[in-house]
């Protein structure tokens, strides 16, 4: 797949004649909207779990030194938590330049508190795009955020935000947490944290 998706989530007018739409955020989209919505809301998604899998060049990191940031992975009976916002259609155009270095417009089920649900969207960076770079033991991804930088800044600063995001809407996410225990010990070490 190109290395820039812009194009292809161009081609995707499924939501084009909605009055508004509901994308579903799990990663940055959670702590940095940066972008108009009409409203916002906790909700979670079904059969999917949040990876730091996919290769951030263009916001976290660079084509030399890529950062990780958090991209989902099909995993039938999983439930994935984030943040859904009502937005206009024109609001996807600003964000499929935003999430351009591999993510594609995902249609996904969005589930509420109150046991509403909604079709809407979410933005995926799949196995087969260039920027994927797939599963590292955890130390070596704590590594590589804690020390990858790009023109959005820190890779950790992601990272960090995420997981108290995720707390603050009371998220247990075993895999963020995991990757935010070592990526602290290392800013205050620079050692990998012990075992326990
Ligand atoms: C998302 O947050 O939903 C997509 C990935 C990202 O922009 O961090």
């Amino acid at each position: 797949m190109v290395l820039d998706t812009t194009q292809l989530n161009r081609r995707m007018t499924h939501f084009d004649d909605h009055e508004a739409i509901w994308l579903f955020g799990y990663g940055s989209l959670i702590w940095k909207a940066g972008f108009p919505y009409l409203e916002r809301r906790p909700a979670h998604i079904h059969d999917w779990v949040r990876r730091f899998w996919q290769g951030s060049h263009d916001h976290r990191g660079t084509p030399q030194a890529p950062g990780r940031v958090a991209t989902l992975l099909p995993r039938p009976g999983a439930v994935c938590h984030g943040m859904a916002y009502r937005i206009s259609p024109e609001t996807l155009r600003p964000l499929d330049v935003r999430e351009k270095n591999g993510y594609l417009r995902e249609i996904t089920t969005l589930h509420f508190a109150d046991g509403a649900t909604a079709q809407g969207l979410t933005y995926i960076a799949t196995a087969d795009n260039a920027a994927f770079l797939g599963e590292a033991e955890p130390a070596a991804m704590a590594r590589q955020i804690a020390e990858a930088h790009g023109p959005s800044g820190p890779n950790s600063d992601y990272l960090l935000n995420l997981a108290d995001a995720l707390d603050a809407l009371g998220v247990e996410d075993s895999h963020v947490a995991d990757l935010a225990r070592r990526v602290r010990a290392h800013a205050s070490t620079g050692a990998e944290p012990q075992p326990r």
